[in-house]
Order: structure tokens, then sequence, then C-alpha cells
């Protein structure tokens, strides 16, 4: 299954990078203005289902673009055909496509790859995390003001700024240096990979995740809520990181939390 969802991921990506900055048709969704779909994004994920579908016909999928919440089969393959679609309409080579294969609740491997640098990663439940095939272990940086951080911003941040705005600031003041991306499947693959020593988003889908908390896991690093609490690819507010600076982050999480409006 793993294999399938590389050829799938492989075959997507290469899509991807051809049509980079070349989108055609852009629209909004979800009523929001920021919030873009392309053609592509859409052909990525026929291209990934179609793949899918033919070895396991009778397997869920959970996609970004046609959805998908129907459960009959134990297995459900979770599908971001194009994570980082701002970037890919403005021609900036940071996306990749994401695909995750849940079995009975419980993610079991994961698949992230980025066609611009031809980075694969993959992990698979109890078997370790991967970089072009190579093991990849998170970092040991152990705090805060050693740390690279990474965050991302979700379409709906209009909505609700502040708590988010906050987070930001307060991780800028304590962390080396912080990044966005733009892609937070890219964000948590760079974790398991000791690229990134962390990474805090508010709001994030399950297709956003899947693949890259599974890496994040098995690269020997966290994945909780912002207080610290196992959690699932269903629940929004994601904490990741090399565990080292776990509590750390989590108490700055806590005190922009804690200010209210
Ligand atoms: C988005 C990206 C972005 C994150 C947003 C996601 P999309 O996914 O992962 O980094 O901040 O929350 O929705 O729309 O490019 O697939
Ligand atoms: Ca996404
Ligand atoms: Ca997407």
């Amino acid at each position: 299954m793993l294999e399938t969802a590389i050829e799938a991921a492989r075959e997507a990506g290469a899509l991807l990078k051809l049509h980079s900055g070349k989108a055609r048709s852009i629209e909004r969704k979800g009523g929001q203005e920021t919030n873009l779909v392309t053609e592509i994004d859409r052909r990525s994920e026929e291209i990934i289902i179609d793949r899918i579908r033919r070895k396991y016909p009778h397997h869920d999928v959970l996609a970004e673009e046609s959805g998908g919440k129907e459960r009959h089969s134990d297995y459900c393959w979770i599908i971001d055909p194009l994570d980082g679609t701002t970037n890919f309409t403005h021609g900036l080579p940071i996306f990749c496509v994401s695909i995750g294969l849940e079995h009975n609740g419980e993610i079991v491997a994961g698949v992230v790859f980025d066609p611009n640098h031809d980075e694969l990663f993959t992990a698979e439940k109890g078997k370790g995390a991967s970089l072009n095939r190579k093991r990849i272990r998170v970092s040991t940086a152990d705090r805060l003001i050693n740390s690279l951080l990474v965050t991302g911003f979700p379409y709906s941040l209009r909505e609700e700024p502040d708590e988010i705005i906050r987070h930001f600031n307060n991780f800028l003041l304590e962390s080396q240096a912080l990044r966005r991306l733009g892609s937070a499947a890219l964000d948590l693959a760079y974790v398991a990979a000791g690229r990134f020593d962390g990474f805090w988003e508010s709001n994030l889908n399950p297709w956003d995740m899947a693949a890259g908390v599974l890496m994040v896991q098995e690269a020997g690093g966290k994945f909780t809520d912002f207080e610290g609490n196992p959690s699932t690819v269903y629940k929004k507010a994601i904490l990741t990181s090399n565990g080292l600076i776990h509590e750390q982050m989590m108490e700055v999480l806590r005190r922009g939390q804690s200010v209210k409006k």
C-alpha cells in the first residue's frame, strides 16, 4: 500500500511541478476570498484516487476536493492533492502531495512528496520515517531559544485573528527564528527530518496532517493538541515537535490562550 501511495504521489507531483505558477482557472472556495482551488488541485486528486481505486477498489477515500465522509472499509486514504495551493498559484516552489493511510482509526502509512526538490518523505507505523529511502530523525534542540519553528495560518484567520497572531508574536520572541512556509504537510515532514524543531497550527484538516503526523512520530517526535493531550488528525489544533521542546511550546501556547478578549 505504501508503494501505491508513492506511485500516486510521484505521478500527481509531476503534474503539479509542470503547472506551477501556470494554473488557468483559480477559484475561491468555502466562501473565503483567500482560499484558492485550481483545476490542477482537482486533476491531481483524480490521478491519486484513480491509482488507489485500481488497486484497492473497496477502500474508503477522504480527499480535500471531493470529500468522502462515509465509512465502509477498515482502510481510508486521506489525501491532500496539493498542499500549498497559494504558493503554487504564485509559482513559489513550496508545495507537495500528501497521502496518509488510516486503518481502523489509526494512521499506518504516510507519503509526502515535494516535486520541486524531488524529496519523498515516507513513514510506516512502527517502521520509522525516511527521506528518499534514508532514515530520518527529529532534531536534538532542547531549548526554544535555539529552535527553528514553523507555523501556518488558516484561511479563517480573519474571522478570529487575535489568538493566532498572539501565538505568532510570542513564539517569534521566544524562539531562535520562526518561518511560515505555506504547506502544513511539508512543515510536518521537515520536523520529522530535523529541519524544524517544532510546528503548531490552530485549524488544520485531516488531509493536511495525516501523513505528516505519522512521520513526526516515527522520526521520534511528539504530536499532541495545544494542551499536550494525545491528538488525532480530526482535531483542528496541532502541536508537534522533537519532543524535547514540547513542554516549552505548550507553555507559550498557554500564555497566548490565557489572555481573554
Ligand atoms: C493549507 C496549507 C497552509 C496551512 C493552511 C492549509 P492548502 O493547505 O497547508 O500551510 O497554513 O491551514 O489549509 O489549502 O494549500 O491545501
Ligand atoms: Ca492542505
Ligand atoms: Ca490542498
